[in-house]
């Protein structure tokens, strides 16, 4: 517990390791397929996250029967199994318990070479740094309760929540990657911030590379930010210099918890831009270079 990281790992021999993860949440969209897809594709994230390939899941439901009609949770577990299909992961059991409140998730077990697991804080200088997915949409989720989103603005945030980090996952088994986690609910910084404590190395993020939803943006500067961002800011504020050119609003979105946020990878400078190559191949077209790491202290420069 000392070191925490996206998932557990159990060596069973020479060239195999067992990778354990468990995630589970409150709805943060109304369609319940669209719901369990997300689910689903975050707790399946930190198998990847770590270098891992899933195998194996198990449905963990908590569902409030008297106020909610089954056809809901039908819906959910349809989506969440048609995630796991597209990741070929065999769902081989679950559990559910009557509760008040619905919740959703998988608890998910993987594979990965012993010696291929990544950690968080094994960032090496002269790596660039990759983010697979736009920020924004836990400021994008506000807007949708607010009910001021569009239609169209809600399902391409559904889209990206749903996608898979899979397809990122092995791209980046191709290349010297030597850190990699997972960006969600501490939202960008903080997850940053944690592959940089107890690294020994730092981190320079270029602002005007992220990538972002623009509709996030402009929520923000409407002052649209959810309480979590706020939380995530005075948690990790004190290993952060945001310097004052930077848009305030993309300031904001540093510190905004993200839903099934993409991969920060930590690739080789030589490398980085054929990995960013091959993910933008392989689909993953919101995928930028977002910063490097530097020699210490232990502290992310935000320019
Ligand atoms: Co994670
Ligand atoms: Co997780
Ligand atoms: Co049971």
């Amino acid at each position: 517990m000392g070191e925490p990281d996206d998932a557990g790992v159990y060596q069973i021999s020479e060239d195999l390791a067992l990778i354990q993860t468990l995630d589970f949440f409150t709805p943060i969209v109304d369609d319940p397929y669209a719901f369990g897809q997300i689910a689903a594709a975050n707790s399946l994230s930190d198998v990847y996250a770590m270098g891992g390939v899933p195998k194996t899941a198990m449905n963990i439901v908590c569902f409030p029967l008297e106020q909610m009609d089954i056809s809901v949770l039908r819906e959910i577990l349809r989506g969440g199994l048609d995630k796991m299909i597209e990741a070929e992961v065999a769902l081989v059991g679950g559990h559910s318990v009557e509760d008040k409140e619905l919740k959703y998730g998988l608890s998910v077990t993987g594979f990965i070479h012993p010696k291929k697991v990544l950690t968080k804080r094994d960032i090496k200088p002269g790596s660039m740094l990759i983010l697979t997915k736009p920020l924004g949409t836990g400021i994008i989720n506000t807007a949708i309760k607010a009910g001021l989103a569009s239609e169209e603005l809600s399902q391409k945030v559904i889209h990206v929540m749903a996608q898979l980090n899979r397809y990122a996952g092995e791209a980046m088994a191709d290349f010297p990657v030597n850190a990699c986690t997972d960006i969600t609910g501490f939202g960008l910084a903080g997850h940053l911030a944690e592959m940089v404590s107890g690294s020994g190395a730092g981190m320079r993020i270029d602002s005007k590379s992220l990538p972002v939803f623009t509709e996030a943006l402009e929520f923000a500067t409407m002052g649209l930010i959810p309480a979590g961002a706020y939380k995530n800011r005075k948690f990790r504020e004190s290993m952060l210099h945001i310097s004052s050119d930077v848009f305030l609003a993309l300031a904001d979105i540093l510190f905004d918890p993200q839903t099934s946020g993409g991969l920060a990878i930590s690739v080789d400078k030589s490398h980085a831009e054929q990995l960013l190559n091959s993910l933008h191949k392989k689909g993953i077209e919101w995928a930028r270079i977002i910063g490097e790491i530097t020699t210490g202290p232990e502290r992310i420069w935000v320019q």
